[in-house]
């Protein structure tokens, strides 16, 4: 019933899966990504079926801004200077204070959308509105790190944390339909930084502590100089979770459950490099059958209509070195382009897509 969500929003999407949990007998609620501001949303599922990770209250604080800020001040994590700004002309003067270029982010963000890079006061002034369009009451202004975009995967109790990944995240990747600037386009594990890495995985572990999270946790960085800027904290499973599992050969959900129960895992080292990079749809389309592309994911039925700019799939490549993980990816999501099938307005596409659409029925 999820794939049929065709339009999403966090009220659907719990309708949905509350209706999957009652037809599959659920014991409980796995939490990936889209719901980690949508309070009202987590509350539901957790009284519904009840949430196996952090609990709503949990996820309270591990998004509020004020307690993220506090929690990284003491674990020594660099946070970016940022304001609260309702208005246009709010956020100029937060940016004279903080300085340009500046990022204006919504005040509930979910896999980069509406966020922005602006350069100047008028860049400011222009994208305040497409920002606060996302945003519930206000718009965050933060001062703009240059760096590598990067994450940690953590297992955590509550009381401990361990760091098991950091990982490369690649974002508005625009020959993959990724529009968005900071968009989310896909990660590349592990990402090796050299003698900054252990003091970056103690501060994440540091700062899970602090916020007394459990089980699989996110923390998105700028890596700038050698120090570590904190963009988030995503309290659950995160993107990265089939690319660490496949570099590292562990199993996250087994994780996680484990660390449920008062159990981290042992460090442990990659053995290969996995990339996985989200397929976008540069136009409306209708997608063939795709289940035959070696490290396709997440496919839809042949058939299936996508919107533009909607995901199509993802695909998910390993490799000896991230160079060749990412190029593998690259030539997957062409394999997949080629088998996306444009222009469905048109009447004599329309006939070939059903013809496309029937030979991929019959493959199944
Ligand atoms: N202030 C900033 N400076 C530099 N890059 C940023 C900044 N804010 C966000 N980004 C980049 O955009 C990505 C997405 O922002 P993030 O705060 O993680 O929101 P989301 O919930 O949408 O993932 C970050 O991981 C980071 O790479
Ligand atoms: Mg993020």
């Amino acid at each position: 019933s999820l794939q049929s969500l065709r339009f999403w929003s966090p009220s659907r999407l719990v309708e949905a899966a509350l209706k999957a949990a009652v037809e599959h007998r659920a014991q409980g609620v796995l939490v990936a990504g889209g719901l980690d501001d949508e309070l009202d949303a987590l509350v539901s599922l957790d009284r519904a079926v009840g949430l196996l990770g952090c609990s709503p209250r949990e996820f309270k604080r591990a998004r509020s801004l004020r307690a993220v800020m506090e929690a990284a001040a003491r674990s020594g994590v660099a946070t970016p200077k940022a304001a609260l700004c309702r208005t246009p002309g709010e956020a100029a003067e937060a940016a004279r204070r903080i300085g340009l270029p500046a990022v204006l982010k919504p005040d509930r963000t979910s896999g980069g959308y509406g966020i922005r890079v602006a350069r100047s006061l008028e860049d400011i002034i222009r994208e305040f509105k497409v920002v606060a369009s996302h945003s519930r009451s206000h718009v965050v202004l933060q001062e703009y790190i240059e760096g590598a975009d990067a994450s940690v995967s953590l297992i955590a109790t509550g009381q401990d944390a361990v760091a098991v990944s950091l990982n490369q995240q690649i974002l508005g990747l625009r020959e993959l339909g990724q529009l968005e600037p900071l968009g989310y386009s896909g990660n590349i594990t592990p990402l090796r930084l050299g003698r900054a890495e252990s003091e970056i995985r103690e501060a994440c572990e540091e700062l899970c502590r602090r916020l007394g999270l459990r089980g699989s946790i996110g923390v998105d960085f700028v890596v700038r100089d050698g120090e570590a800027y904190l963009m988030e904290v995503n309290p659950r499973f995160q993107a990265t979770l089939e690319c660490v599992e496949e570099a590292y050969g562990v199993n996250l959900v087994e994780l996680h459950l484990s660390a449920l129960e008062g159990k981290l895992p042992e460090p442990v080292k990659a053995s290969r490099y996995a990339a996985r990079l989200i397929v976008y749809a540069k136009q409306p389309c209708r997608v063939g059958y795709l289940h035959d592309i070696s490290g396709v994911r997440d496919v839809p039925p042949p058939g299936t209509t996508i919107e533009k700019r909607a995901p199509v799939c993802s695909v998910l490549s390993t490799a000896q070195t991230p160079e060749q993980a990412l190029r593998s990816c690259l030539e997957k999501a062409r394999e997949v382009y080629e088998k996306t099938v444009y222009s469905i307005r048109s009447h004599e596409t329309g006939i070939s897509l059903r013809r496309k659409a029937l030979e991929g029925a019959q493959c199944l």
